[in-house]
This record gives structure tokens, C-alpha cells and sequence, in this order.
């Protein structure tokens, strides 16, 4: 048996295997945020399809952090009755199910516009190259409120029967607009150092596991480095993953802070062509493995079943996390358990991306056809 199909524990969740669906915003939820029979189909079918453990897409944890319309809630207890389907859908097929607990920050300006709220953030950048949306800086209760929220909303994760939560301090995300240097330029006691930039996620930690006790899973998806020069460095974003294992953590998955202009620059590379280009984020996993006694998820571009057993027989991750290639092929897992060691179709063009900022729910819209192409190499990646 290959070592990917090692069952594994994460605390004390027992998984059948050693990959993760990477959280996936589907923007399929209501208009209320609750969960809908079309999340639940989905969910099923990627439990069917061999998973280990599926992440949930972005759950938001306060009002001021939901994103879109379409976008699940966790901030209120009117989301668990739904909730505890999805967790039924996961858990009927043998996967575990994860909450992914998100607050968007400035990210959400223009959801927070249009139902005349304002977003927040740690600061407000002059002239920021990267990001032209209105916010404005968070007041110190403020900050203490989200912190909180994301404790409470963990508790409804567990009342809805998850089986871990995985706090979002990636990509362009609110913790990691603190973390990183660019967009936190406090003076207080929530900026100006790489410990105090980090604080906020520590408090977010404590609430946590202080509401959840200590036999819960509890799990952080991290932006280790940014991806365009002044923002977070990879020396400060490892030590701040180290630190996150030493505060009690029970898996880090390895991701992009800030995104940059450019696909290249963000958690979602493209031009997938080949082993050189897969398994982007390879190198910041290993040296983090390394520091590190938690399990490791390594995400980016893991496309190829020999690199995902290499990487996992070189210790450079424990975990092989995957987003786009489930979106296209939710069975893949059980066909490469059965020895139908395919290239994954996924060309991770990102139209898939693209379409849901659009408002349109999660699926893949690239042209080929699965069974015409089920062998292919993605040398057709736009
Ligand atoms: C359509 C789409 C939705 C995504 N939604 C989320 C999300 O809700 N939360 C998150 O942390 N990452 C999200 N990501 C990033 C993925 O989890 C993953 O980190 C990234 O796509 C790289 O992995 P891959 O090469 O296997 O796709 C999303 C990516 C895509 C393409």
C-alpha cells in the first residue's frame, strides 16, 4: 500500500489517509450563509471520492468579516442545523471535516459597502499598490471582539459535530494582514514588532482552545512569506509558524500571506507544467517540518502521486492538501488508491476562481473533456 493511504491522527481525529481537501470557498451557500442541499451533495461527493480530511471553505466568524453573499456563516447559532448535515454528508463516507474559521478584513470592503458597514483592518496603507478598497483601522475592542468571535464561532464548529477547525491565517485574510509588516503598521501593543504582529493570532489561539478544551483539534492554515517584496519575510513567517506548533496548534498547513499582483504572487500559482513548477511551497514545508513536532499539510500545485510519496517519504510534509484538482476530479483519491495513478485533468487555470468572483458557485470551467483527457500533461495550461 502506498504510504499515502496511511491512516493518520491528527490529535486524537483518526484519518483514513494522508490527504486534505484544502478549504474551497464554493459560494453556494443561502443568502443567509446556511448551508444548502448543493453543499451537501458536494461534500458527499468528495468524501466519496477518498479524501481523508475536507476543509470547509471559508466560514465567516463575525459580520464585519463575511465576504460575499454566497459564503457560509458561523458567526451566529442560526448556521448549526445545517451545518451538522454537511458534517453528516463528510462523516457517512468515512472523511473527517474541518471548519476553515475566516474573517476577511479589508478583503471584505466591498460586501461591507453594500450592506452599509465599513471593513476593518489593522491599518490603513497610503497609496497601497495592492489593495484600493475602503477600510479603516481597527479600534483595540474591536480587535478583542473578532478574537472572541473566532473562539465562539469554533464552539458552534464542535456543537455542529466538526471535527477540527482550521483557523485562516493565509493569503490576504485579516491575520494575516496583522501579521504581515505592509498592511499592520500599529504602534500599539497589536504592531511594530514581529512578536506584537503576531499577537493577534495568539489571542485567537487562547480563545480558542480556552472554549474548546484541549482534546479538540485545532488546526491553522499559515501565510508564511508574502508575495511581493516590503511584506512579510519567510525567516519571520517560519518563526511565526514554529511559534503557532509551540502554542499547541495541531497541524499547520504552509501558504502565501499577502498575494502580489500576479497568479505567480499568490497561493493559486499557474502554469502548472510540470515536477518543476508542482509543489510550489515545497521548501518553506520542509524547513518547517523540520522545526517543528506537528503534522505538516503542504498545499500549491501538488499534482503528480510520485512527488506527493516522495514528499511524504523525505518528511518534508505529513499531509498532501489539495484544492483544484478536486474541484475537476472530486474521485481522484479513490482512483489512485485503486492503482489508476492518473494526471490529475486540472490544468489550474484558475477559471474556476475567476468565475466564483463573479458570483458564480464552484465548479470547473475549463473546456476539455475529463474522459478524452484523463491521462493528459498539462502542457495546454493558459
Ligand atoms: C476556487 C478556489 C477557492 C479557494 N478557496 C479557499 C478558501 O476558502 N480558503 C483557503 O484557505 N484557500 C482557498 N483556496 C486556496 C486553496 O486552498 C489552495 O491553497 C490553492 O488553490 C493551492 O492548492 P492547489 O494547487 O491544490 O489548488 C481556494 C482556491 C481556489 C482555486
Amino acid at each position: 500500500m502506498s504510504i499515502l493511504f496511511e491512516s493518520m491522527k491528527i490529535g486524537g481525529l483518526r484519518l483514513r489517509n494522508r490527504f486534505v481537501r484544502s478549504a474551497t470557498y464554493d459560494g453556494c451557500a443561502d443568502k443567509a450563509g446556511h448551508v444548502t442541499e448543493k453543499q451537501i451533495r458536494l461534500f458527499e461527493e468528495l468524501a466519496r471520492g477518498g479524501v481523508g480530511l475536507i476543509v470547509s471553505g471559508i466560514a465567516s466568524v463575525h459580520a464585519s468579516g463575511r465576504i460575499s453573499a454566497f459564503q457560509n456563516i458561523v458567526s451566529d447559532d442560526s448556521a448549526i442545523p445545517g451545518l451538522k448535515k454537511l458534517v453528516d454528508a463528510a462523516n457517512s463516507h468515512g472523511a473527517g471535516i474541518a471548519m476553515q474559521l475566516f474573517h476577511g478584513g479589508r478583503e471584505s470592503s466591498v460586501y461591507q459597502k453594500h450592506k452599509k458597514s465599513e471593513a476593518i483592518s489593522p491599518s490603513v496603507i497610503a497609496n497601497d499598490p495592492y489593495c484600493d478598497l475602503e477600510h479603516r483601522a481597527m479600534t483595540e475592542d474591536e480587535i478583542f471582539e473578532v478574537i472572541q468571535a473566532f473562539g465562539d464561532a469554533a464552539v458552534r464548529a464542535r456543537a455542529a459535530g466538526f471535527d477540527a477547525v482550521q483557523v485562516h491565517g493565509a493569503h490576504a485574510y485579516l491575520p494575516s494582514q496583522f501579521l504581515s509588516p505592509f498592511t499592520n503598521q500599529r504602534t500599539d501593543a497589536w504592531g511594530g514588532s514581529p512578536e506584537k504582529r503576531l499577537r493577534f493570532l495568539h489571542e485567537i489561539y487562547k480563545d480558542i482552545r480556552k472554549k474548546v478544551g484541549d482534546d479538540y483539534p485545532v488546526m491553522i492554515k499559515i501565510g508564511v512569506a508574502d508575495g511581493f517584496a516590503g511584506g512579510l519575510e519567510f525567516s519571520e513567517g517560519k518563526a511565526a509558524a514554529v511559534r503557532c506548533a509551540e502554542w499547541g496548534f495541531d497541524a499547520i498547513e504552509i501558504s502565501q500571506g499577502l498575494r502580489g499582483k500576479r497568479y505567480s504572487q499568490t497561493e493559486f500559482r499557474t502554469k502548472i507544467k510540470g515536477p518543476d513548477q508542482e509543489g510550489y511551497f515545497r521548501s518553506w514545508c520542509r524547513e518547517i517540518k523540520e522545526a517543528v513536532k506537528v503534522p505538516v499539510m503542504m498545499v500549491g500545485g501538488l499534482r503528480r502521486i510520485e512527488m506527493m510519496e516522495e514528499v511524504i517519504r523525505n518528511r518534508d510534509a505529513d499531509y498532501i492538501s489539495l484544492c483544484r484538482p478536486l474541484i475537476r476530479e472530486p474521485d481522484i483519491i479513490s482512483r489512485w488508491e485503486k492503482g489508476q495513478g492518473a494526471y490529475p485533468t486540472c490544468v489550474s487555470c484558475n477559471l474556476c476562481f475567476e468565475a466564483l468572483l463573479k458570483g458564480k458557485p464552484l465548479n470547473c470551467v475549463h473546456q476539455l473533456s475529463v474522459n478524452k483527457k484523463k491521462d493528459a500533461q498539462p502542457e495546454n495550461c493558459p
